[in-house]
């Protein structure tokens, strides 16, 4: 068999092993994010590529590998980190790891939801830097989300429905948005609206849409502004879904209460004023980041990889564009 499979990052311990026992030559970066030129070094020559969100998989990427490279799988559900024209230029399968990180995704969004609204993160602080406290009426009180308030979802893939269900749980109304469902529609308990309609009604905003040209900076000022005063908004898709420095204007005003992120635009550097200002949670992209969910999807990164390259279909292609 001609070229190896390249593997950007070490995969859980698990699939270190299932990579250990395969009939074909396996190159692993490492423990740490590989530098641009080594990546580009390591993947020259490769049948297969195993990368992560964090790489850019372009026309860079696809030259240094060459003309054997048959699939890059990509070690997530999101793929805006690749350059799908180009990999259809070249043929190269492109594979993602879909329906297998929606649980854990949708507990990270919650939790960033119960964080934020409840002033988890800031109160722990509080407590814990040692200064006096004592239980008070007005002392981090915060929004009550089990007396009917309002989640408002942008997308209603796996991902969005799964949060629905957790918010349903807890006693919240649910509306949402997504582009291919009729507004005045219900879908698992969710009230399907109008993009403006989620805005005005949602007390806490959370999105689930994949970051494209035409989502980028989907809550930009304009959007921000169409909000209650007050609102929260919970971000665990893709950093670039929200202009950060009108989020930023808006946390600052009180025209938003409070953000949950766990996405970043210019990842992994996080915005000096996301970091500093007390009514934001933030944590690093780890919304897949569940010990069973990191197994399977490393495993369907392999098996993917290996299908295409015992000549069988993929079990998970991202469709070309
Ligand atoms: C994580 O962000 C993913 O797309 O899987
Ligand atoms: C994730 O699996 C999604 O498509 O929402």
């Amino acid at each position: 068999m001609e070229g190896h499979i390249y593997v950007s990052r070490t995969l859980t311990p698990k699939a270190m092993k299932l990579l250990d026992n395969l009939d074909y030559e396996v190159r692993v970066g490492g423990d740490e994010p590989p530098s641009r030129e080594k990546l580009l070094e390591d993947v020259a020559g490769a049948a297969g590529a195993i990368v992560m969100l964090s790489e850019k998989i372009d026309e860079e990427f696809f030259d240094a590998a060459g003309p054997g490279l048959e699939v890059v799988a990509n070690l997530a559900v999101g793929y805006d980190n690749i350059d799908l024209h180009e990999a259809k230029h070249r043929a190269v399968i492109v594979t993602n790891t879909p329906g297998v990180l929606t649980e854990a995704t949708a507990d990270l969004t919650f939790a960033l939801l119960l964080a934020t609204t409840r002033r988890v993160v800031e109160s722990d602080y509080y407590a814990r830097s040692g200064k006096p406290w004592i239980w008070g009426p007005n002392e981090y009180v915060g929004l009550d989300i089990s007396a009917g308030a309002t989640l408002g979802i942008y997308g209603l893939g796996r991902i969005g429905l799964a949060v629905a269900r957790r918010a349903q749980a807890f006693g919240m109304r649910t509306i949402g948005y997504a582009r291919h469902l009729v507004p005045g529609q219900e879908l698992d308990g969710v009230h399907i609206v109008e993009p403006d309609e989620l805005l005005q009604y949602s007390d806490v905003l959370t999105l689930h849409t994949p970051l494209t040209d035409e989502t980028r900076h989907l809550i930009d000022a304009a959007a921000i502004a169409k909000m209650k005063k007050g609102a929260y908004i919970i971000n665990a898709g893709r950093g670039g879904l929200i202009d950060e420095l009108a989020m930023v204007d808006a946390l600052k005003s009180g025209q938003l209460a409070g953000a949950g992120l766990d996405v970043f635009e210019g990842e992994p550097v996080i915005r000096p004023e996301l970091r500093e200002l007390p009514n934001v949670v933030v944590t690093p992209h780890i919304g897949s980041a569940g010990d069973k969910t990191r197994e399977v999807m490393s495993k369907l990164c392999i098996d993917n990889v290996v299908s295409v390259l015992d000549g069988k279909a993929p079990l998970t292609q991202v469709p070309y564009p």
